[in-house]
């Protein structure tokens, strides 16, 4: 009986080292009438799978070397898709939108984005100060700044990558007045809000993000919170409230300029009256 006993541990033993070794994480791409399922093993098979040296890396803060493969090749048709948006959802509740045309710019010398494979052989380190990497992908932009691509567009712990129409299209409870003037503060704050936030905080049941609160409903961030509160959260959030597990980082002048934090304050001021 022992040696049975003995015998089926070791059997099941086998049975879930067996499974850690054929974990091969996927992700999928709708982009078309198909949704398209590459594995990692699958991916840095590909042709185009390349060395990519990124300078200015957000998530490690210092220049890395990824394992690539250019996102526009995995997306095919941009030109003639029916959506001007991509959707870039994660593992962990954040969901970016990310208008196509940055990536389009890739190809008249702005930046280029790459969907980074964590290789099993020579895995990623912990990001700093956490307890994971932002594997197995990561969708990472070489010379982000020619773009001025927004930290909140570089999606980690990537599953799904989806076209899909603009958010102010989506959702209407987000979208300004057509009245207001093109120039509007609150226009600016509308985009703004969509590069920064919306990808962490959905807004009045607007976004598919759920790593933080909604900040218009049940009642909106600046009606509770003084401006000079507010505006502190937003450039450093540990400035104001602080705790070991806090998650959201803050917004500095060379992500944010002041200009543009006003025009977020202006559109969430014009979002609580609405
Ligand atoms: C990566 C996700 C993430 C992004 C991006 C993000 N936040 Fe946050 N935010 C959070 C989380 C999570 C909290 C809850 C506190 C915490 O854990 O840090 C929070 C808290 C807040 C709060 C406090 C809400 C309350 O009632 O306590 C405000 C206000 C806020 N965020 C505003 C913003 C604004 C404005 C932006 C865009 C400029 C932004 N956040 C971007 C994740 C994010």
């Amino acid at each position: 009986m022992r040696l049975l006993i003995g015998v089926l541990l070791l059997a099941l033993a086998f049975a879930q080292g067996h499974q850690v070794h054929a974990k091969d994480p996927t992700l999928t791409i709708s982009f078309g009438v198909v949704d398209k399922v590459y594995s990692a093993t699958g991916l840095l098979a590909r042709k185009d799978a390349a060395d990519v040296t990124i300078e200015h890396d957000i998530a490690y803060k210092k220049p890395m070397t990824y394992r690539a493969v250019p996102l526009l090749d995995l997306l095919g048709d941009i030109d003639n898709a029916p959506f001007d948006t991509l959707e870039a959802r994660a593992t962990d509740g954040f969901v970016s939108q990310i208008p196509i045309s940055l990536a389009r710019k890739a190809r008249e010398g702005g930046a280029i984005p790459w969907v980074a494979i964590d290789t099993a052989k020579n895995p990623w380190p912990n990001l700093p100060g956490r307890s994971y990497s932002p594997g197995p992908f990561f969708l990472v932009w070489q010379h982000a700044e020619k773009s001025g691509v927004g930290p909140e567009q570089w999606p980690y712990a990537l599953a799904q990558l989806s076209g899909v129409a603009s958010p102010l299209q989506r959702w209407p409870q987000m979208a300004v007045a057509a009245s207001l003037p093109a120039d509007a503060a609150e226009r600016r704050g509308a985009e703004s809000y969509i590069k920064h936030c919306l990808s962490c905080h959905r807004l009045n049941g607007a976004g598919e993000g759920d790593m933080g609160p909604d900040l218009d409903k049940p009642m909106d961030a600046t009606e509770y919170m003084t401006p000079v509160g507010l505006r502190r959260l937003i450039r450093d959030p540990a400035s104001v409230r602080t705790w070991p597990t806090q998650v959201m980082q803050g917004f500095d002048t060379s992500v944010l300029p002041d200009s543009e934090l006003e025009d977020l304050i202006a559109y969430l001021t014009y979002i609580a009256r609405k």
